[in-house]
């Protein structure tokens, strides 16, 4: 990740409650995103009914998604990893109780770094992957595959864009009313920041992008939810060897 970046994320992960007070604002699905991994890794245990199940999370963030899991599913061992160290930093104390309890893992790391090989039977990453150029969101696509087992589920949450620019305009206006109607403009600098990083910074795909490089990572996708509204997208795709 380059530097900026970096230092928008340590400054958002720089305060406990600052990222999940301005994910709800910026991000208007955030919370049915959340809701909507958590409830599928706790079906893909339920499934497997193993008795210990390893879940990777991919660019944790504050570590509420982790915690979420591990608090309801106790055979979950899970990995977290980050590339910025406050957002660590907060990732170790609200897991705390799990990493004492050796079910955390919180390591900082980037995804393009990791070296696991077939070891988790969930993946999932959260609006992660747009921040990597093609080709590096390729090869963390590789590394995900790889520390996945066989049949193992990834689950990739994300920003979208279109190649409508009339469907792009009216996502656009979606988001900034969604912010600017939950008190974005208290803040004015960061409300610019964001958006500007969103809009020229970022490296969102298509839909059907997203889908096309599940497939060339060698993924079987099997299902997906789009939110052309707000510009998101939630795919769930199987390692097939
Ligand atoms: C928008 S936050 C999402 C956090 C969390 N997944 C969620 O849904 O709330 C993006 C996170 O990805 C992390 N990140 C960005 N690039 C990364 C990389 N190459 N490897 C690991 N983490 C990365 C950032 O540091 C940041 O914490």
């Amino acid at each position: 990740m380059v530097k900026d970046k970096q230092a928008y994320y340590g400054w958002l992960g720089a305060e406990e409650d600052r990222y999940l007070r301005l994910a709800r604002i910026y991000v208007p699905p955030y919370d049915i995103l959340v809701e909507s991994i958590v409830s599928t890794v706790k079906e893909e245990v339920e499934k497997l009914n193993k008795p210990s199940f390893y879940v990777l999370d991919v660019g944790c963030g504050v570590g509420n998604i982790a915690y979420e899991i591990l608090k309801s599913l106790p055979n979950v061992y899970l990995t977290a990893i980050d590339v910025e160290n406050n957002m660590i930093k907060v990732s170790k104390q609200r897991l705390a109780q799990y990493a004492k309890e050796g079910k955390a893992f919180i390591k900082q790391l980037n995804i393009l770094e990791l070296s696991e090989k077939e070891k988790y039977d969930v993946a999932y990453t959260n609006l992660v992957l747009h921040n990597l150029p093609f080709n590096d969101k390729k090869n963390a696509l590789k590394k995900i595959y790889e520390a996945l087992r066989n049949q193992g589920l990834f689950i990739w949450g994300d920003t979208i864009i279109f190649s409508n620019e009339d469907d792009l305009k009216a996502m656009w206006h979606q988001r900034i009313t969604h912010a600017i109607d939950n008190g974005a403009l208290e803040d004015p600098y960061f409300f610019i920041k964001n958006f500007y990083k969103e809009m020229y910074e970022d490296h969102s795909l298509k839909p059907l992008e997203m889908c096309r490089l599940l497939k060339e990572t060698n993924f079987s996708l099997e299902s997906g939810i789009i939110d052309a509204r707000y510009g998101f997208a939630l795919f769930f795709a199987r390692k097939q060897d």
